[in-house]
């Protein structure tokens, strides 16, 4: 019998880098290599440990796996678990959920990461993150100046109230458009964006949905489950404080990851980090949303959680019970971004046109994905917007400028 409560269909085959002009090979053949390029140029890490990582980048294109050595940390044996089937195999041929996030756990593996030393705990993409938020500070204040009058509005009793709601999603879904894994910081100018004119982008809005359900129950508990740090990451925050401080939701939780992976994923210390950074701000808009975020979490009502689930190459369905329970006593979970989607669906090849709560059938509450689409796994989309986007830009699907809002409500009364 199986523990897990899978979806309730057949399960297709997972997406692989073997799969020939696909993105996913492009991925593993090139960008993860570049990645591995990236971490050495950006960090003063000893010629021995640079000399692993050349080799990692040169593995990926046509080698095999290499074994995690012991470097102490606690998901060790997990993953002792995870990668033994793959072990005699090539980086392409394996699932490319789990090729992608071991490569992470073997970057940090290599450049010693949990073991005691110099390099301990430096996350190998940090200037990449701060960069990511240093160049968005027009953008932090244009959005800084929307809370504010977002919060001006009467509560959620009130319909003029319930519009900000709906914007503060929009730009929680577009901030994941910024992701460092395909665009690197410094040439980063996505944060700058029109609402508006994002509008025809969104393929599948449920944002209604969601204003509905969280205006029926009072003292709702929001569950986030984070994706980028950076510009992303106060796009999200902006959606937090105005869930709290309007009364939408009593408590979020943001759960992060508990190590650094797909280059910009935020972790507890960079969500610290960007309460500092907001705190130094010189603009008066920017210092009340600081205020706001250091108020909301020393009153608890914003609470930082990390899971060693969150880096592992499960899909979602495989959550471990207590974090599932855990996520039971949400009113809401709403998943960011596309490699937290892709858990979702397992990081398979389902039809697109495959209907989204057939598949995600195994949650404890209602779930929101906020997501853009940066990697060839879709469900729960019209088959005359396939064809419509195959012909206006062949790129849809992995080029982050379309996005879905996808809702399914369970009932956990
Ligand atoms: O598919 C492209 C990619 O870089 C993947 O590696 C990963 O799925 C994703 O994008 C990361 O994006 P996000 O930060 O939105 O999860
Ligand atoms: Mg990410």
């Amino acid at each position: 019998m199986n523990k897990y409560q899978l979806p309730k269909l057949p399960l297709p085959l997972p997406l692989s880098g073997s799969q020939a002009g696909s993105f996913t090979e492009y991925t593993v053949t090139t960008r993860m290599p570049n990645i591995a390029h990236l971490v050495i140029q950006e960090n003063n890490f000893s010629q021995v440990i640079n000399h692993k990582l050349e080799q990692l980048s040169a593995d990926l294109q046509s080698g095999y796996l290499q074994p995690l050595s012991n470097d102490n940390a606690i998901d060790f044996e997990d993953w002792q678990t995870y990668i033994k089937p793959y072990l005699n195999q090539r980086w392409l041929d394996i699932p490319w959920f789990v090729a992608e996030t071991y490569f992470y756990r073997l970057i940090l593996n290599l450049t010693n990461y949990f073991l005691p030393g110099e390099y301990q705990y430096l996350d190998p993409f940090l200037s990449q993150k701060q960069k990511s938020l240093e160049t968005s500070i027009d953008s932090i204040i244009y959005l800084s100046s929307y809370l504010e009058k977002w919060l001006e509005e009467p509560q959620k009793q009130s319909n003029s109230s319930q519009l900000p709601l709906i914007s503060a999603l929009y730009f929680s879904l577009w901030g994941n458009r910024v992701d460092l894994s395909l665009w690197s910081a410094s040439e980063d100018n996505r944060s700058n964006f029109d609402i508006q004119q994002q509008l025809n982008h969104i393929l599948v809005d449920d944002s209604l949905a969601v204003m509905e359900l969280l205006t029926q129950s009072q003292n709702n508990q929001i569950d986030i489950i984070v994706d980028n740090a950076g510009f992303e990451l106060i796009c999200d925050l902006c959606l937090v404080i105005f869930l709290l401080d309007s009364g939408f939701a009593s408590q979020v939780n943001l759960h992060l990851k508990p190590h650094p992976t797909f280059v910009s994923d935020a972790m507890i210390k960079d969500v610290q980090y960007t309460q500092e950074f907001l705190s130094t701000a010189n603009h008066d808009h920017v210092k009340s949303f600081s205020n706001r975020l250091s108020k909301n979490l020393a009153a608890g009502k914003l609470v930082l959680k990390e899971d060693y689930f969150w880096t592992s190459p499960l899909a979602f369905w495989q959550i471990h019970p207590s974090l599932k329970n855990e996520l039971a006593n949400s009113n809401l979970i709403i998943i960011k971004g596309d490699a937290n989607y892709r858990r979702l669906l397992g990081d398979l090849h389902w039809d697109y046109t495959t209907n989204f709560t057939d598949i995600v059938t195994y949650l404890p509450a209602p779930m929101v994905a906020l997501r853009t689409l940066k990697s060839e796994v879709a469900a729960g989309l019209k088959a005359e917007v396939i064809q419509e986007l195959t012909t206006i830009d062949p790129k849809w699907l992995t080029n982050g400028q379309w996005g879905v809002i996808q809702l399914v409500n369970v009932d956990n009364s």
